[in-house]
């Protein structure tokens, strides 16, 4: 399997924030989101492993700033890192002034999906090169992220994550 960029994994999703999708003060509601997050992830996560893709955990989400009705939304995910079976994909969510066209970061999320063949079973994916500053500092902190992630959901000892133990000692 050849390796990928996170580049070619990059998937951006623009829409607007529509009355139904508000909570009473008139602002996105975060269930909401992570739906729109969710869905440009598993795109992300899709053009990475070119298989079928499932959601195994949302690592981090961070709703720093609400997001107005009627705001235009752009959420960009890319793959920061490939596993044996999984992949972390980071997301940026954006907002757009609607006079000056400037974007303002309005939030960020991590997920995790895991490829999977027609039977639900986990299969090896390529593996990813990153590229730019941002892209090595995400690859570098993903494994990191993967035991605290595991650890959480009982899936790994706390003693056997070693990566994340280093940022502690
Ligand atoms: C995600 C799923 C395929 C994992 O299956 P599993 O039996 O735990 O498989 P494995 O133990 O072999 O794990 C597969 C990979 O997922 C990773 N993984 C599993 N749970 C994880 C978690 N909570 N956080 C991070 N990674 C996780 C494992 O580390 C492994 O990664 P690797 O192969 O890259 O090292 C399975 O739990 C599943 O199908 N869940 C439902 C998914 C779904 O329906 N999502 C939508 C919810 S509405």
């Amino acid at each position: 399997m050849t390796a990928k960029t996170p580049e070619q994994t990059k998937t951006i999703m623009t829409d607007l924030v529509l009355p139904s999708e508000t909570n009473p003060l008139n602002n996105l509601f975060g269930g909401e989101l992570l739906a729109r997050m969710d869905r440009c992830a598993s795109i992300a996560a899709r053009r990475h492993s070119r298989r079928i893709v499932v959601t195994a955990s949302v690592n981090h989400v961070a709703f720093n700033r609400s997001v107005p009705l009627g705001s235009v939304v752009t959420v960009e995910a890319k793959v920061s890192r490939a596993f044996k079976t999984s992949m972390e994909v980071f997301l940026d969510v954006w907002i757009e002034d609607r006079e000056s066209g400037l974007r303002t970061k309005a939030n960020e999320a991590i997920y995790t999906f895991v490829a999977v063949d027609e039977t639900g079973r986990p299969v090896e994916i390529p593996e990813i090169t990153p590229e730019t500053d941002l892209e090595k500092e995400r690859y570098a902190a993903a494994l990191r992220r993967k035991q605290l992630s595991l650890v959480l959901a009982g899936k790994m000892k706390p003693k056997d994550a070693t990566e994340l133990k280093a940022l502690f000692e």
